[in-house]
């Protein structure tokens, strides 16, 4: 069993029966998402899933999960969901997906929030991970060139084909080559307030806990700020 689908499995336990649970995107998320799903099937689990994105609306349709969208929960008890970098202060990059507006969304209506990750995520400072900005197209040219001139090394996503990536949104990601990111919550501020910006894949005080697979295992991180 590989790192991602060790934590996948030992996040799925934390799925109880009547909950409203946050399907998170990614490599690492589909292993929690085929657990959940094999739950409901072979032990009966009752929940009903939000998911952040159409790549895991079709793999729990797939699987029989029942799914109601965002917009009809009064709210979300837990979400699952992958990351592509975690500080030592439990602040995070997601977006590696393109899938960090709905993930942002649905996190931010969750009562609480589980990522998990392999050992190579776990970083001490955040910044060598590109870092994503969901911006509509209209205007994407202005905002990569301000980007530039403050040195943030912006790229716009492509796809294999050289098209530029369309988000689940049909908007267009920028990614950010920092390299370190010393202040985060100034940056998160600076990009939430430029014009055009959706969102940022700078996930801040968002997370309650951490599972991360490695070569000891699965280990379960608490972020103390939610103890
Ligand atoms: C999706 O947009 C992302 O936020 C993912 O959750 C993140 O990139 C982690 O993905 P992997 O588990 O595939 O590394």
């Amino acid at each position: 069993m590989n790192f991602k689908q060790m934590v996948g499995i030992e996040a799925a336990k934390y799925v109880q029966d009547d909950m409203i649970v946050g399907l998170g995107t990614g490599s690492t998320a589909y292993y929690m998402v085929e657990e959940v799903g094999r739950r409901v099937k072979e032990e009966g689990l009752k929940i009903t899933g939000v998911t952040t994105s159409k790549a895991t609306e079709t793999q729990a349709l797939e699987l029989g999960i029942p799914l109601r969208s965002v917009d009809a929960v009064p709210y979300v008890d837990l979400t699952i969901d992958g990351a592509d970098e975690i500080d030592e202060n439990f602040q995070g990059i997601k977006g590696g997906g393109a899938a960090l507006l709905f993930e942002k969304i649905v996190a931010t209506y969750s009562k609480e929030v589980i990522w998990i990750v392999d050992q190579s995520k776990m970083v001490p400072t955040l910044g060598a991970f590109p870092l994503p900005v969901e911006v509509i197209p209209y205007g994407s040219q202005q905002i990569k060139h301000i980007l530039t001139e403050r040195g943030y090394q912006p790229t716009f996503r492509t796809t294999n084909d050289g098209e530029f990536l369309r988000t689940d949104s049909n908007n267009l990601i920028l990614d950010l080559h920092l390299g370190t990111i010393a202040k985060p919550e100034q940056l998160a501020t600076e990009l939430t307030n430029m014009v055009g910006v959706v969102e940022h894949g700078l996930f801040l005080n968002m997370v309650n806990r951490v599972i991360v697979g490695g070569d000891s295992g699965v280990v379960t991180l608490e972020n103390p700020k939610f103890l």
